[in-house]
């Protein structure tokens, strides 16, 4: 149990053994010892009621949806829909038809980009045209997901891509937020939470800059949608994506929210089956969304086992789940550097900070850390987290990263203190 003080700054008692027994992977042993999972940003592991309910969708409901007239086709499609009911919910969207099933948040990203460059032949998708003199905005911590598919569009178009730097702690330059992104830009992708850092973005502010310039905005909110309340219209930004398997769903299932008169007028991604209105062989003209942008055979129970997760973590409450790991933040920014030679690279303070918190400790490589922590059962992730440039800003190779979830404990924490210690004093 912890005490915990919720978004809305009400008290309450956060029964973390409780959440914990939702997920068996919890109760394993690795090398003899308990586990310890602290890397939840890379994925988090899954309650029991979403793994049966992928096995019950195959069990007895299986058959490919939105093409069979059958009652297993049929169940399989209310199911699958219902699924997307659930999510439009989830993120407070206007329409269900906003909610476009992709196979993860990179597949996501790249459909945006992939569908601007498709722009110059598409009637009425002159918003989304990209040429030499536009400009496109980043920051410095993205994703390699949220960089690749903005050069590559770049390079398609001959815009300029552009980003806006960070300062020593780990935070966006306020300063250059109003240069970089300007009357040029014509797309701005920014991370919501940095799974490199932790550092939360100033959202509101980088939306509000993106719509005063008349540019698209777009949200990776694959670190934020675990961890915090994602509504979309209060977001206010053009686009929203995220992850299934970072929310405690399944692999292999992510989200793209988007305004639905910008999805309506935005060219295709992928073609195929189910994102076609008619096809003759002279031409073909495309359904309305989310179906124009879900060419194929979709991961069927993967969605629907995703609305699961989205219904558990709504059981729990986001305001709880947050609550809870704002303390084992605190805990672990006050506890971490005590370790001799172990210094945090981002924010070290829980001031618009999630429980993410990456590190490097002296004279050791940060894989040899991940490597004896493990011996001790503790997992964490080691290298540059696919934010590459984010270990170049700051001058390391790798770093260490422990990310904390909803079944994360206080006691877990003094765990990886204890682990990082005896790797420390192993290499000194
Ligand atoms: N983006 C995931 C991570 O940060 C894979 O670990």
């Amino acid at each position: 149990m912890t005490a915990v003080t919720d978004l809305s700054g009400a008290h309450a008692v956060y029964d973390v053994d409780r959440v914990r027994k939702d997920f068996p992977i919890l109760g394993r042993e690795i090398h003899g010892r308990p586990l310890v999972y602290l890397d939840s940003a890379n994925s988090a592991q899954k309650p029991q009621v979403v793994i049966d309910a992928e096995a019950d969708l195959y069990a007895h409901h299986y058959a490919n949806v939105a093409r069979a007239v059958h009652t297993l086709g049929s169940e399989a499609t209310n199911a699958f829909e219902a699924a997307r009911d659930t999510v439009a919910a989830f993120l407070n969207a206007p329409s269900r038809d906003e909610v476009v099933f992709t196979k993860n948040i990179s597949e996501a990203l790249n459909l945006l980009a992939y569908s601007f460059s498709n722009a110059s032949t598409f009637p009425g998708a002159e918003r989304f045209r990209l040429g030499p003199g536009d400009e496109i905005v980043v920051t410095e911590m993205e994703h390699h997901s949220n960089l690749v598919p903005w050069q590559l569009l770049a390079q398609r178009t001959g815009a300029t891509f552009r980003w806006i730097p960070l300062d020593d702690e780990g935070r966006l330059v306020s300063a250059a937020i109003d240069e970089v992104i300007n009357e040029r830009t014509k797309v701005v992708s920014f991370v919501y939470q940095s799974n490199a850092l932790g550092t939360i973005n100033p959202v509101a502010r980088l939306v509000a800059r993106a719509r005063e310039v008349g540019a698209i905005s777009i949200v990776d909110a694959a670190q934020a949608a675990p961890h915090l309340p994602l509504d979309v219209q209060e977001i206010g930004a053009d686009f929203v994506a995220f992850t299934g398997h970072k929310l405690y769903g399944p692999t292999g299932v992510g989200v793209l929210w988007g305004r639905y008169d910008l999805l309506a007028a935005m060219p295709p991604f992928l073609g195929g089956g189910e994102m076609i209105e008619t096809v003759d062989m002279t031409g073909t003209t495309y359904a309305a969304p989310p179906h124009r942008f879900e060419a194929g055979t979709p991961a069927i129970a993967q969605v629907v086992a995703l609305a699961t997760a989205v219904e558990w973590v709504q059981g729990v409450g986001l305001d709880a789940i947050h609550a809870h790991e704002v303390a084992l933040l605190e805990h672990a920014l006050e506890v971490l550097p005590t370790v001799e030679g172990l210094h945090i690279v981002g924010p070290t303070t829980a001031v618009d900070r999630g429980a993410t918190i990456s590190f490097t400790l002296d004279g050791v490589h940060p894989h040899d850390v991940a490597q004896l922590l493990d011996e001790r059962g503790i997992a964490v992730r080691a290298g540059h987290h696919c934010a590459r440039p984010v270990c170049v800003r700051y001058g390391v190779a790798a770093t260490t990263r422990a990310s904390f979830a909803a079944y994360t404990t206080l006691g877990e924490i003094d765990a990886l203190v204890a682990g990082l210690r005896e790797v420390g004093e192993m290499f000194r």
